[in-house]
């Protein structure tokens, strides 16, 4: 039998057994017998032993012909017989799943992560602190008597047992604190406050506020230092150069009382800033000796300061939010801006 014969038979055969192929598994085996090493199509190769130069050349051009239809052929075939296995996949795969969305924990928890490890960088640690307080604690320890026109700043949220209420500022820690641990420290307390107001987009019936607390030895921990440490806090918050300002003002547990005002965000001033270029943050001061006593603190040695601030004004700023009301809404277009 001469070469081409061979290579004739060897083709028609393939193709005859091709035709009778009826799954996945059959091709395989077909394939094998055909391709592996000592199989069919390497079996022709004893002609480039035989052969002589010239038709040895000849014959190379019909065997890679061959061996190239072939594996098309083969390819082509696979495509269309898959195996039982793959069909069953096949299957699973293009059903029609249910849509689902990963969560993700809230921007305010997320921020609140944030803002802890931006104050352990400048010194403070984070103290848990309770939501139902006092009313000594919330009031009466910060220098607010029943009495006290200050009293109206708060619209308080009364527990049933007298006496406890949910608190309206994370100030209502600070004698709890300072009762309890030997200066020096510097802690922040931050979590949910409560206030019986009517909501508007600037207010809320519930947000988060963070505390600053700072008692050290006389004369550290001083009106620079808080300062300072607010402009840190501020530049690692917004991610940008920020200026301070600090004006007189009157909460009943610090004095001097201060407001605290940053930079705005524009240049000229704007609808913003009211285009006065800064915009109001905080409340802060020197901790009042009053309450320092109450916390058992030797007020000639150690002296102290506090600041407050909404969490959630922090970041209406920060991303250009135009309503505290969507913090609470659970409504999936705004919490998934954060995730
Ligand atoms: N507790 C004050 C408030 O709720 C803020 C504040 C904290 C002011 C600490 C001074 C010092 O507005």
């Amino acid at each position: 039998m001469n070469w081409l014969e061979e290579i004739t038979n060897l083709r028609n055969y393939v193709l005859e057994r091709l035709g009778k192929v009826q799954d996945r598994k059959e091709l395989d085996e077909l394939k094998l017998e055909i391709f592996k090493r000592k199989g069919k199509l390497s079996e022709l190769k004893k002609f480039f032993d035989i052969l002589k130069d010239e038709e040895k050349k000849n014959f190379g051009l019909k065997f890679n012909e061959l061996k190239n239809e072939l594996e098309r052929i083969f390819k082509e075939k696979e495509r269309q017989t898959t195996s039982r296995e793959e069909k069953f996949l096949d299957v699973i795969f293009s059903f029609p799943s249910k849509k689902f969305y990963l969560g993700s924990q809230h921007i305010i928890s997320l921020e609140q992560k944030r803002i802890i490890e931006i104050f352990a960088k400048l010194g403070f640690s984070a103290i848990d602190s309770p939501e139902v307080v006092s009313e000594k604690d919330n009031f009466d320890y910060l220098n607010i008597p029943s009495y006290h026109p200050a009293r109206d700043l708060w619209n308080t949220i009364w527990i049933k047992k007298k006496g406890l209420l949910l608190r309206t500022h994370t100030s209502a820690y600070q004698v709890p604190y300072l009762k309890n641990n030997f200066p020096p420290f510097r802690v922040i307390f931050i979590g949910k406050v409560f206030r019986f107001e009517a909501t508007d987009r600037r207010h809320e019936i519930q947000f988060n506020q963070i505390e600053g607390l700072s008692v050290v030895k006389r004369p550290e921990g001083n009106l620079g230092e808080l300062k300072g440490v607010l402009k840190e806090f501020f530049e690692m918050f917004f991610e940008r150069k920020v200026k301070i300002r600090l004006r007189p003002s009157y909460f009943p547990f610090v004095e001097p009382g201060l407001e605290v005002d940053i930079s705005c965000f524009c240049k000229n001033g704007c609808e913003f800033c009211s285009f006065t270029k800064y915009i109001e943050i905080a409340g802060a001061g020197m901790v009042h000796p009053d309450v320092l006593k109450r916390g058992k603190i030797d007020t000639l040695t150690f002296q102290g300061y506090a600041f407050g601030c909404g969490l959630e004004r922090l970041l209406m700023i920060k991303y250009n939010i135009p309503d505290i009301r969507y913090f609470l809404s659970g409504d999936l277009r705004f919490i998934k801006n954060f995730s």
